[in-house]
């Protein structure tokens, strides 16, 4: 039986494996780039991002002077560029110094190596992510506490998202934008770091000040973490939608129905 180094050092994308290897790092090729690029656009596009009470969540919170009186976060419009920009930079830091990304991309993009046992680009000088750019990847838990307080905000822009001229109502934008709340949610709770601050960096429960919460909590967020590839998945595009569904509302492509 040859070990799957032996296989690898045979060159670039050979290997023994007769399954459809490929299927994975194309998809994910695919995916984030069709993402990215939406984002992308999204954020330089500059307008129809608020439509009363639905703020994208690209544009949250929303600092620049030229930001809607009434979204802009404490009336204050210090930023001097797109408020999309700011966001952009916290999440894009939060992304792409995540652990599950990092295998995905690295696979899919950087073909390093593009699946298990399969031959990769470079030869055996492996030194991981312990030299420039990569060992910026260990900024990831930065990242995370930033986008805690970015999580708040869209959170009370939620909230604001079933006020309607100063009355409760629901809207099927206020349903999007709470499902998008939920898989962000998701996503930040399943995060490896956050596990590690919550209880994972603990040997011994019952000997720590508040063990019994701390192991509790950090239970409910394995919960999160062993399916996190799927809320990584399910947030990254439901964002992407929900900005473009309050767009197409924003511009009076489509109506948004109230349901209450
Ligand atoms: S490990 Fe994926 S968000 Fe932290």
């Amino acid at each position: 039986m040859e070990s799957s180094v032996a296989i690898r050092g045979r060159g670039f994308g050979k290997t023994l494996r007769r399954d459809a290897w490929w299927v994975p790092p194309l998809s994910v090729a695919l995916g984030l780039g069709l993402a990215g690029a939406y984002a992308t656009w999204a954020i330089f596009q500059g307008n129809h991002y608020f439509v009363e009470p639905y703020l994208s969540p690209f544009y949250s919170p929303c600092i620049t002077a030229s930001c809607p009186a009434e979204i802009r976060l404490l009336g204050i419009g210090w930023w001097p560029l797109s408020p999309a920009i700011l966001m952009m930079g916290v999440i894009l830091g939060f992304r792409g110094t995540c652990y599950y990304y990092r295998k995905a991309y690295y696979r899919a993009y950087f073909m390093d190596p593009p699946a298990c046992a399969v031959g990769e680009f470079r030869g055996d000088s492996y030194k991981g992510e312990t030299g420039f750019p990569w060992i910026v990847q260990n900024l990831h838990r930065y990242f995370m506490y930033a986008s805690v307080l970015v999580l708040v905000l869209l959170a009370y822009d939620t909230i604001k998202a079933f006020i309607f001229h100063g009355a409760f109502g629901i809207g099927l934008g206020s349903i999007v934008l709470t499902i998008n709340l939920f898989l962000l949610s998701g996503y930040l709770f399943g995060c490896h770091s956050l596990r590690h601050i919550i209880g994972g960096n603990v040997d011994c429960y019952s000997c720590t000040l508040g063990g019994k919460a701390r192991h509790s909590a950090w239970k409910k967020v394995s919960w999160f973490n062993k399916r996190h590839m799927l809320f990584a998945w399910c947030s990254l595009v439901f964002v992407c939608l929900t900005d473009l569904y309050i767009r197409l509302v924003a511009m009076g492509t489509i109506q948004d129905p109230r349901l209450f």
